[in-house]
This record gives structure tokens, sequence and C-alpha cells, in this order.
């Protein structure tokens, strides 16, 4: 089958790669130039483990190819999947220009039936505006159809959840955009992957219910642990004590400074703003929202009482600044909203990341110093934070780290190492929510 994908960011380049792997003939497109010559000599313009050698292999064999003709790509192909940004406005919704940027270039290169889906993250009837906008703008009779296909991959280990999702959802008013997905997705659903075949609409709401849930059960477990930290409880027995109930699971019951990315803090104010235009006051999504910015302030707050009440002057150790383990996403990232707060509040501050220190540089500047590994970053501080749980961080040498330093405050925000254990090497602990 001929696909295109258009946007060449960390879903869609994802999706091509994936569905050049099942055999399908993909063009992936961007408007940005120096991504496309990037993607064409095999360089992934982003951090993601495994993109590289899947966009290698595709490419070699001739399955997949980079560019920015979207004209050609939508012409060439029967299939155009949209995996183009849909980033927050001022006001919290959705911008959806990008996305209607491209139902535009469809519209004009429908020179035979397409298919046209959204992958991005859609507000609830932006697939029937699509359809709408195309019919406005096309200027033969030549049959399209739309269908919602929400993506769920996780940065970080995407490669792997294009590959073996716990579902797909497909959502179309039309029995050959159905089987035309059917088709595309045949080596997932012979691999018994669930499906979900909906509506348009249906299918728009279940990726925003997804996240929201995520973020909801997130914010949860963050306030459980401020609550550990009053009461003198462990929240990682308590944790575990719920997650073994088959109703609640394990997952997403870790505490931190707050959830980041480009996903969930966008796509739960779109959905509180979506209710709110239906009349709908949310009040779990509004708290969900309001407690994560609390918690990343929160996190400062610890930082600061580790510094001894004083943070201007003092010289901290930041390690990590993606918003997770395994990406340079530092899209609403709670390690960067920490960074900046406390170079607000006048410390003297070292980073280290693993892999999103350029993009973090982009950001910060030269506010900071950018160190070459966690113990550089330890040189001579008073406080280290552990903001990212890359695993670099789960397995320092405390001791080399204390050494490093010229104080002992440890304040690990995403409890990687155990309360007791820093203790004795002779750091000052603060976890969250850890007694
Ligand atoms: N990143 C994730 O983990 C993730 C997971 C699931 C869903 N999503 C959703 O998928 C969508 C894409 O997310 P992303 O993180 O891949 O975004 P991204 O910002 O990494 O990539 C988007 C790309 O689209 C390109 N683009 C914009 N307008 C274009 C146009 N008119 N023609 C061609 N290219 C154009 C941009 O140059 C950019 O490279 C969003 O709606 C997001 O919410 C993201």
């Amino acid at each position: 089958m001929r696909v295109a994908i258009i946007g060449a960011g960390y879903v869609g380049v994802v999706t091509a790669a994936g569905f050049a792997e099942f055999g399908n003939e993909v063009i992936c497109v961007d408007k940005v130039p120096e991504k496309v010559e990037m993607l064409k000599n095999g360089e992934i313009p982003f951090y993601e483990p495994g993109l590289g050698e899947l966009v290698g292999k595709n490419l070699k064999e001739g399955r997949l190819a980079f560019s920015n003709e979207i004209g050609q790509a939508i012409r060439d192909s029967l299939v155009i999947f949209i995996a183009v940004g849909t980033p927050p406005r001022g006001d919290g919704s959705a911008d959806l220009s990008y996305v209607e940027e491209v139902a535009k270039e469809v519209a004009k290169g429908l020179n035979d039936y397409k298919l046209i889906v959204t992958k991005s993250t859609v507000p609830v009837g932006t697939s029937l505006r699509i359809k709408e906008i195309i019919n406005n703008n096309k200027n033969n009779n030549t049959q399209f159809d739309v269908a919602s296909n929400p993506e769920f991959l996780r940065e970080g280990s995407a490669v792997y959840d294009f590959m073996h999702p716990d579902r797909v959802v497909i959502g179309t008013e039309s029995d050959v955009a159905r089987a035309i997905l059917r088709d595309l997705y045949r080596p997932l659903y012979l691999r018994e992957t669930p499906f979900v075949f909906t509506d348009l609409r249906t299918s728009e709401l279940i990726k925003y219910a997804s996240n929201s849930f995520l973020a909801m059960k997130i914010s949860f477990i963050n306030e459980i642990a401020n609550i550990c930290d009053s009461l003198g409880a462990d929240v990682h027995v308590v944790a575990k004590g719920m997650g073994l109930d088959g109703r609640i699971g394990p997952k997403f019951l870790h505490p931190g400074p707050g959830f980041g990315g480009s996903c969930f803090p966008k796509d739960t104010l779109a959905l509180l703003k979506m209710a709110q235009e239906v009349g709908y006051e949310f009040r779990l999504l509004n708290a969900t929202i309001q407690a994560n910015q609390a918690q990343m302030d929160r996190a400062v707050e610890k930082i600061r009482i580790a510094a001894g009440g004083k943070l201007e002057g003092t010289k901290v150790a930041l390690l990590g600044l993606s918003f997770k383990p395994n990406t340079d996403d530092i899209r609403e990232s709670p390690a960067l909203y920490i960074a900046k707060r406390l170079l607000e509040n006048g410390c003297i501050l070292r980073t280290f990341d693993p892999a999103a220190m350029k993009n973090a540089r982009s950001v910060l500047g030269d506010k900071c110093t950018y160190c070459k590994d966690s113990y550089h970053a330890a040189q001579g501080v008073q406080v280290v934070v552990v903001a990212t749980e890359w695993n670099q961080f789960r397995n320092l040498d405390m001791n080399k780290l204390k050494a490093a330093m010229d104080g002992d405050a440890l304040v690990d925000l995403r409890n990687v190492y155990e309360p007791q254990k820093a203790k004795e090497i002779g750091f000052r602990y603060w976890g969250m929510g850890r007694r």
C-alpha cells in the first residue's frame, strides 16, 4: 500500500518506519528542509532508541523515503496520515492550524480516491472539520474518506509501542476506510492486538480520555506522596499495596515532580477546554492540572528546604532535563521548570542530561553550566537534585558523588535511591513521600 505520513516528528517518523517495516511503500513529509535532509541520510533529528536502525533498514530496502514535497506525496498515496503537531494555544485549546494547513494541501492533491487519517491528537470534531475543509477546497469530484487513528506510543519506547500496541483505535463512518486500515494494520491484527472500531468522535475522545486518566493517576499518587511526607508513611509501599488490586493496577503510581512532556499537559488542558465549550465543568481534570502545577512548585520548595531555606547563591546540581528518561524532549519538562525557578531565585546551577542538553541550552542559554557527567555536575555544589530517572542516575557511585560536593543534600525527586542507604553514605536525603 502507498502511504504518506505528513509530519516527521516523534510520531510521524515512528509511524512511517513502522508501516514501511510492515511492507508498505511509505513517504514521510516535513516542511522543515533540514529535518528531511537528515532523515534522507538515515539521521534522526531527535533522540529515540532503536528508531535509527529501523529507519536505516527501511531506507536501504527502498520502502521508506523522506521528502518536503507534500503535493507529490499526496498525489502518489492512497492513505495519508496527518501527524503534525497540535500544540496548546494561550487558552489551552489545541492549535489546529498545522492540521488545517495539511487538509488544504490534501484538497489540492486529490487526484484519486484517498483516505485521510488523523494520527495527531485532535479535539472531538476535528476529523469532520478536515472533511469539510477538503470538500470546500477540492477542485474536482474525487471521492475521499476520513478516519481517526490516535497514537498511543510513548517517547523512549516508541518503536516497541508501535509494533506492540495495547490496542489500535480506528474511528470512521466508512466501510472502505475501515477495510483499508484493517489491511494496513494486518500484521498487528494477525498478532491478535485488540482493535477498537468506532465512530470519529468517539475515537478522538478515547485519546484525550486515556491521557487525562493517566495524568490523573500521576497527580493522585503525587498527592498521596505529599501526605506521606506529613503522615510518616512510605508512598512506595502504599503504591505497591494499591497497585496489587487488579482494579487499580501498578503502573503510573510513581510519585515525582509532576507530569510533563508534549502530551499530558496539553491534552489535559485541551480536554478541559472541550468540556468548557459544551458547558461542562470537568472538576476532576481541573484538579489534576492544578495538583500538577503545585507538585512542580513543591519540588522547588523541597530544594529550598534542602538548601537551608535560601536558594540565592546556592550551588545546585540538577541531574536530568528531559521530561522523562530515554528522550531528548524537554517540552513541558518538570526538570526544566525547576531549573528556571532555581535560576530565577539566584541559584548557581550545574546540569547534566544524557540526551537533552542541546534542547535545554536552547531554552536556558548560558545561565547554567552544562556538565559532562553527573560527578562533574556535583563538583562544589551544596545540593544534588535527581530530576529525571535516567538509568545512569540510578546507578551512580554515591561515595564519588558525595566526595565531589561541597555539601551533603540529596533531593531525590524520582525516589531512585533508598533513603537509609543515602543517609549511611552521609547525605541528608529528601525523597517524595518516603518518611
Ligand atoms: N510525541 C508523542 O509522544 C506523541 C504520542 C502520541 C500522540 N502524539 C500526537 O501526535 C502529534 C505529533 O506529535 P509529535 O510529538 O510527533 O510532534 P513534533 O512536533 O515532534 O512533530 C511535528 C512535525 O510536523 C511538522 N509539520 C508541521 N506542519 C507541517 C506541514 N504543514 N507539512 C509538513 N510537516 C509539517 C513539523 O515540522 C514537525 O516536524 C501531536 O498531535 C501529538 O499530540 C504525540
